[in-house]
């Protein structure tokens, strides 16, 4: 979603604003702003439509002098793409601005109140009623604390906001979404995201659900609840390397990361013996486990259900996090919830867990980002370390998150699995190897096509899940994963000689069915691309997978070349990997 950025310091802040602008830019680009306050304390916005490196181009955002400021991209939820709707939000008498992530579901009743009392609104975004109820509760005492408190006590669903004062004071507030302060020597930092100001500080104050903080040259940090009372927080050491948030030597995020999954898949498994005991004690003793998570995570989910009701012979429930609400009559006491998400910050993650919670269910989950709100309010939480994935779509947290699952689920198998890290690192080396071959794939294969159907039975059909929504929003190009079996229900009608279709078909208990499913498709003309370990005159196309010892391990190297296809597709159409259109890494609105 949306970044927000302040920073206080006695240096000059608009070049490092823009640096953390474009840092975060993952998680929502369609316009940017900043805000200075100039030192005869005037308050100076500079905001347009576009990516950040496009907007300081054109308006000379790092150019603005100040030593304290906030900052803004935008990820539209209320109000279109305009300057005007850009952030950061100025009150009326122009002494406050303020840039949000989240949004106010009251925020129409608020603005009627507000317009009436004579306050002039200049958006149409939920957000500028905070920083006209800002300038309203200020203006009665002059205390920033106090309007504060008033603020967030009138404001209903989700937020986290940055307020400059033209006092020089920064203030903050969080209600389910991520806020973070970062300290370093001189300067402050108030952020959504550790990559916010992690290339400046390591050392950081993760803030609690309706936290406020206070920011100023005199006192530093001081953090409040939302009734005043002042809350003490720890200062928490970041772990991750900034370096591993550069693109190297790769032209996007996106295929550095793919290719990353050589290591990361390894990574995800080197866990802390007392908290993966725990974790798999968890499991072993729940009656029923619900397993949640949204897009990527949420294909994780569906195998980890398969495979751990399979091995495990108890019931696991694959649940779509924006549908958990709706499906919680199974949760007794004995319930666990498995909440899978990269990010740690999906809403509708968030909430399902929280309304589990309520339900008496336990909370265990799988994040990349340790220090996320998913990590920090689970009773046990494993992160897979796959180092920042940048790029919009999943791809190593993917199979981060299946690796550490098989490593969990062999364990309290007793080895049913026999995962072993090394071999399917190798494996996803070799499929790695056939970059090449499969962009010439891509060139060959795709000019004309506008449908791609990908066909996978039992745990493959995941895969075939995950396949087409990265070709849907690395490329822009139709795609859907089907469950083989159900070709002859519908989907067979729409097969012609157009249509491209994937064949998930290694050699296990679902080779054979899937080889009739293919040629059902063959005879409606449709074109086969296979991905097997066996050859076929069925395909027109074949890329090899290599033999795996245990079948329940082929998802884990046939997603591999789905994502090369994908990427490689992205840029034969033009179209950004690292940024799809419309879409946002951490979608932290519901
Ligand atoms: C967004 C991203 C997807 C991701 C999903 C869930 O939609 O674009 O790539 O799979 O969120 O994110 P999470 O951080 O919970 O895994």
């Amino acid at each position: 979603m949306c970044s927000i950025i302040g920073i206080l310091s006695k240096d000059i802040v608009a070049p490092a604003l823009v640096d953390s602008l474009k840092r975060m830019e993952y998680r929502g680009y369609d316009s940017v702003g900043i805000a200075t306050l100039s030192t005869d304390n005037r308050i100076s916005v500079r905001k347009g439509v576009g990516k950040v490196g496009q907007v300081n181009s054109l308006l000379n955002l790092a150019g603005m002098e100040g030593f304290v400021g906030i900052g803004h991209t935008r990820w539209a939820t209320h109000g279109g793409v305009t300057e005007y709707n850009a952030h950061p939000h100025p009150c009326c008498n122009n002494n406050i601005a303020v840039v949000h992530n989240g949004i106010i579901e009251n925020y129409l009743p608020l603005k009627e109140e507000l317009v009436k009392k004579g306050h002039i609104f200049r958006s149409e975004t939920d957000t500028e009623v905070i920083a006209h109820l800002l300038e309203e509760y200020y203006n009665i005492g002059r205390d920033i604390k106090h309007a504060m408190m008033e603020t967030v006590n009138h404001l209903e669903g989700s937020y986290a906001f940055v307020a400059m004062f033209a006092n020089g004071t920064l203030s903050c507030a969080r209600l389910d979404e991520p806020l973070i302060i970062g300290i370093s020597d001189n300067t402050y930092y108030a952020s959504s995201d550790v990559l916010g100001f992690l290339q400046y500080t390591d050392q950081a104050i993760f803030l609690d659900n309706r936290d406020m903080a206070i920011i100023d040259r005199a006192g530093g940090v001081s953090i409040v609840n939302f009734s005043g009372e002042p809350v003490t927080r720890s200062i928490t050491k970041v772990a991750w390397e900034l370096a591993d948030a550069n693109k190297g030597e790769f032209a996007h995020y996106t295929i550095k990361e793919i290719f990353e999954q050589r290591t990361s898949v390894k990574a995800a498994t080197y866990q802390d013996e007392h908290k993966i005991r725990a974790f798999c004690d968890s499991i072993v003793s729940a009656s029923n486990i619900l397993v949640t998570g949204s897009g990527s995570s949420y294909h994780t989910s569906l195998i980890v259900s398969m495979m751990g009701s399979r091995l495990l012979k108890k019931r696991f429930e694959p649940v779509m996090a924006s549908e958990f609400q709706y499906n919680m009559d199974s949760i007794e006491k004995n319930t666990v919830i498995l909440a899978i998400s990269q990010s740690g910050e999906t809403a509708d993650v968030l909430s399902a867990t929280k309304l589990a919670r309520e339900a008496g269910a336990k909370i265990l989950s799988i994040v990349n980002v340790q220090t996320s709100s998913l990590a920090r309010t689970a009773d046990v939480s494993l992160s897979i370390k796959s180092g920042p994935e940048i790029g919009v779509a999943a791809t190593k947290s993917f199979t981060g998150q299946m690796s550490l699952a098989y490593a969990i689920l062999d364990r309290i198998s007793g080895g049913k699995i026999g995962f072993d890290r090394e071999v399917i690192s190798d494996k996803i080396s070799k499929m790695l190897a056939q970059q090449e071959s499969i962009e010439r794939l891509v060139n060959i294969t795709m000019p004309k096509v506008n449908d791609i159907y990908l066909l996978g039975r039992s745990i493959h059909f995941p895969i075939a899940l995950e396949g087409a929504l990265k070709m849907k929003e690395l490329a822009y190009v139709h795609a859907e994963g089907i469950a083989a079996g159900e070709l002859k229900h519908g989907p067979l009608a729409l097969m012609d000689k157009n249509a491209v279709v994937f064949v998930l078909n290694p050699d296990d208990r679902t080779y054979s069915d899937m080889l009739s499913s293919a040629h059902q498709v063959k005879a409606r003309g449709a074109k086969i691309i296979g991905i097997s370990n066996v050859p076929n005159d069925i395909y027109d196309a074949m890329i090899e997978i290599p033999k795996i010892d245990n079948d329940l391990l082929y998802p884990l190297v046939e997603i591999i070349p789905l994502q090369l296809f994908s990427y490689y597709l992205a840029l034969q159409n033009n179209a950004n990997p690292d940024f799809p259109r419309n879409l946002a890494k951490s979608v932290t609105v519901r």
